[in-house]
């Protein structure tokens, strides 16, 4: 008889429980349905910034405050270039502009009227891996892939630079990227190997 009590008593809690959940849901559902609805607030382009991508001269209009990085991917979808901290401490969204490395969610976009800008899309030569791209397949260079595409474009630039003599100088040079997964020996071995030193 107890546990014929028991298991009613226990029913009955997990009825009302669910009623409870399934109306306390709605009630919530309700009001985030209409935030989805209202999407996030993008800012409306009161400008228009011209530069050379990838070797195509564009003209994109944004908003005054909009990030180089947030032209990138949500004016021209080109998403190949990462937001990991958006706050310049991880490398995830380098680029190169004018040749040099930049963290673009750090600069806005409005600020490079006619540079050149290069991301991870413009280092193919259609089918033809860019070398440093071959390299990271060839030396397993990336677990989850998030950091890999700033890695590459700053790898890229790293090699510009010189700064290839050694492993510890690779390093060195190539500290503003972090990664996660933790594969640094691997990409470590895929920049010397770009640059002909392994
Ligand atoms: Fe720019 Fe992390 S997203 S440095
Ligand atoms: Fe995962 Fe670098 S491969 S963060």
């Amino acid at each position: 008889m107890a546990e014929q009590d028991e298991s009613v008593s226990w029913t009955l809690t997990r009825r009302a429980f669910v009623g409870t959940t399934a109306v306390g849901g709605l009630a919530v559902a309700a009001p985030l349905a209409a935030c989805a609805q209202l999407g996030p607030a993008e800012p409306e382009p009161d400008t228009t910034v011209t530069l050379a991508i990838n070797g195509v001269k564009k003209s994109v209009a944004v908003d005054t405050r909009t990030s180089l990085l947030d032209m990138l991917r949500e004016r021209l979808d080109l998403t190949g270039t990462k937001k990991g901290c958006n706050q310049g401490a991880c490398g995830a969204c380098t680029v190169l502009l004018d040749g040099r490395r930049i963290n673009s969610c750090l600069t806005l976009a409005v600020m490079h009227e006619g540079a050149e800008l290069t991301t991870i899309e413009g280092l193919a030569k259609g089918d033809r891996l860019h070398p440093l791209q071959q390299a990271f397949i060839d030396r397993d260079a990336f677990q989850c892939g998030y950091c890999t595409s700033g890695q590459i474009v700053s790898g890229v630039g790293c090699i510009a630079e010189g700064h290839t003599s050694s492993p510890g100088e690779i390093r060195e040079w190539m500290s503003g990227n972090i990664c996660r997964c933790g594969a640094y020996t691997n990409i470590t071995e895929a920049v010397a190997q770009a640059a002909g030193k392994a």
